[in-house]
């Protein structure tokens, strides 16, 4: 069906499982919206992150998307049960998606969880895990330092990793055997926290698994596009440019990209 896949994320993180959907379903167009004016939203209360993401989620409704991605993972600890309840289309989250994978990869039913203060705070993860799995054993741990990282641009370097190195310090003797990204500007790291963590850690990066079930939902309820898709768009509530740098330079994709106002 050629109607948008809508993708929403707090800022530029979420464009790490835009690139996996554009990967994975080449026939779909996407439209993506990040909030840069007021990222991040890891910080911030429940209630604003919750009214935000209604906000995206109303402007991208109204373009006529036959899916939404919560495409942010403090979004969908706080936003996604009630969004998903309303909307009368499909909505995918990215916490879920992520916690299957770790139990499908975990062997000794250990699992660390990384992430934003709110996303941890919110235990969202540990409710899929153990909804899932009852018998999981979880080691979660906020890393506030490390999505403005990401944002600063220094993904090589010494002193980057030694950042990531103290952020990981409490795992240090936990014996978790994967790791769960959760946090959409983690993947951006995953060469120092695979560093750190060892090799013996297998990390899961959600926007693979969200891309997968975007693919699996669209198929079963017989909405995948089967046509060249028209250009994807990509918009943010601040600057376009950070954006257009990455889609461009970064992710390699030709789109159309713009600043939009949401309220
Ligand atoms: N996109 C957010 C997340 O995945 C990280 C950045 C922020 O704090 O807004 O949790």
């Amino acid at each position: 069906m050629r109607q948008p896949i809508g993708v929403i994320d707090s800022g530029v993180g979420g464009l790490t499982v835009a690139r996996e959907i554009i990967r994975q379903l080449p026939n779909e167009q996407i439209l993506y919206l990040g909030d840069t004016r007021r990222c991040p939203y890891g910080s911030r209360p429940a209630e604003e992150v919750i009214e935000y993401t209604w906000e995206m989620t109303r402007y991208l409704l109204a373009k006529d998307i036959k899916l939404l991605v919560i495409a942010c993972n403090t979004a969908t600890a706080f936003a996604f049960n009630e969004i998903r309840k309303v909307l009368p289309i499909p909505v995918v989250g990215v916490v879920y998606p992520g916690a299957r994978a770790a139990i499908k990869m975990t062997r000794n039913r250990h699992v660390g969880v990384i992430g934003t203060v709110g996303t941890i705070s919110s235990k969202a993860y540990n409710q899929a895990l153990h909804g899932l799995h009852p018998y999981i054993k979880i080691t979660s741990l906020a890393c506030p330092s490390l999505a403005p990282l990401v944002e600063s641009g220094k993904l090589e370097g010494e002193q980057s990793l030694q950042i990531v190195r103290n952020e990981l310090l409490p795992f240090r003797d936990v014996p978790i055997d994967t790791l769960i990204l959760g946090c959409t500007h983690y993947p951006f790291l995953k060469p120092f926290i695979k560093k750190v963590m060892g090799e013996h850690v297998q990390l899961i990066d959600s926007g693979e698994e969200t891309a997968r079930e975007t693919s699996t939902i669209l198929y079963l309820k017989g909405l995948l596009s089967q046509e060249n898709p028209p250009p994807h768009e990509f918009y943010a509530t601040g600057s376009a440019q950070v954006l257009e740098r990455i889609v461009r330079d970064g992710l390699k994709i030709k789109a159309i990209t713009r600043t939009v106002q949401l309220v």
